[in-house]
């Protein structure tokens, strides 16, 4: 198969090159996927995990890209659950080779059926900004109806989620960014825009969340917001400070084949009625199914 292969870490993007390399072999409870679209963060060449595996030894020419939407083309020994031909679409491991090749092998319950009207583009946009805000917001952030929450970068990738999803719920959503992402946050549903380059982050008030998704000082003085019993989640790592009275939560997103499916069903064409997805998860709230965006203009 055609694929997308690093060799040096020193090189970056400079260093990609396209090779022929094995198709993937499905392992147990594995799918083999056909990849129709991939996602690839801009960040993935400086992680650890794009040049190693779990016992840190050296997998060069290593595969990135993690999100992908495609057909499963093989299932491996004792694998349930998705069946030959479907439309799938999720986040690939981070330890093994990745999406931006035809075919990916992936665990199985990292991935969700894709429903035939939503494009592969699409689905492949969506698990990493999608479940970031999901797990931020509702496991780890606890989010409730009628909160106030402060959601850093507002209008990039996980920010416009974050946005779109604590105002489904029912939270007063204090988006944040640079001057020129005041619309965009605006049109993502934000009540409020802080502009950090103009405006004092001190003057938000006290909030129940912090979502950053910036970190460094902005992070450090965000904890200060947090009002008693609430939560500084940081998907940039381990928060610089601490709130007084609450909790600081940094976390990498996981793979979560309900969440998805929740998901998935906010960016359907023919479908914006209530969804009957499943919630395995006692926080995962049941929510109305409206029209998401991601931060990227889908
Ligand atoms: N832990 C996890 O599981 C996880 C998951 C997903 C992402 N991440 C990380 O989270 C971060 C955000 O990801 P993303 O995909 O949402 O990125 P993104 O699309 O670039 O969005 C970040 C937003 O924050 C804004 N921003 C950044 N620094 C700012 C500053 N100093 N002042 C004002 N605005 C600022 C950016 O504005 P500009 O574009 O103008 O700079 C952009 O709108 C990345 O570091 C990513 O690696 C972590």
């Amino acid at each position: 198969m055609r694929a997308i292969v690093v060799v040096d870490k020193a090189r970056g993007t400079a260093g990609m090159k396209l090779e022929e390399r094995p198709e993937p072999r499905a392992a147990i409870n594995d799918v083999v996927v056909q990849v129709f679209a991939s996602g690839f963060v801009g960040t993935e060449l400086e992680w650890p995990s794009t040049w190693t595996d779990r016992l840190d030894r050296d997998r060069t020419p290593c595969i990135p890209g993690h999100e992908v939407a495609g057909v499963v083309t093989a299932l491996g020994y004792g694998t349930t659950g998705l069946s030959v031909g479907q439309r799938v679409f999720g986040i690939a491991d981070w330890y093994r080779d990745g999406t931006l090749a035809e075919y990916v092998a992936i665990e199985a319950r990292n991935l969700a059926s894709l429903p035939g009207d939503v494009d592969f583009t699409v689905g492949a946009s969506l698990p990493i900004s999608g479940l970031t805000a999901w797990q931020g917001l509702f496991e780890h952030g606890r989010l409730r109806a009628g909160q106030r929450i402060l959601v850093h970068g507002a209008a990039g990738a996980v920010g416009a989620m974050v946005t779109q999803l604590a105002r489904e719920v029912g939270a007063h959503v204090i988006g944040s960014g640079r001057t020129a992402a005041r619309h965009a946050a605006l049109d993502f549903g934000a009540n409020e825009f802080v502009d950090l380059d103009t405006d004092r982050l001190e003057d938000v008030g006290a909030v129940d969340l912090v979502f950053d998704v910036i970190g460094g000082d902005i992070g450090k003085r965000s904890a200060g917001l947090v009002r008693a019993g609430g939560v500084l989640v940081s998907i940039v790592g381990p928060p610089a400070a601490r709130p007084t009275d609450g909790l600081a939560v940094d976390f990498v997103v996981e793979a979560d084949r309900a969440q998805l499916t929740q998901i998935v069903q906010r960016v359907r064409t023919d479908d914006c009625g209530p969804t009957s997805a499943p919630s395995r998860r006692s926080t995962t709230p049941s929510l109305p199914s409206t029209r998401l965006s991601d931060g990227r203009g889908r």
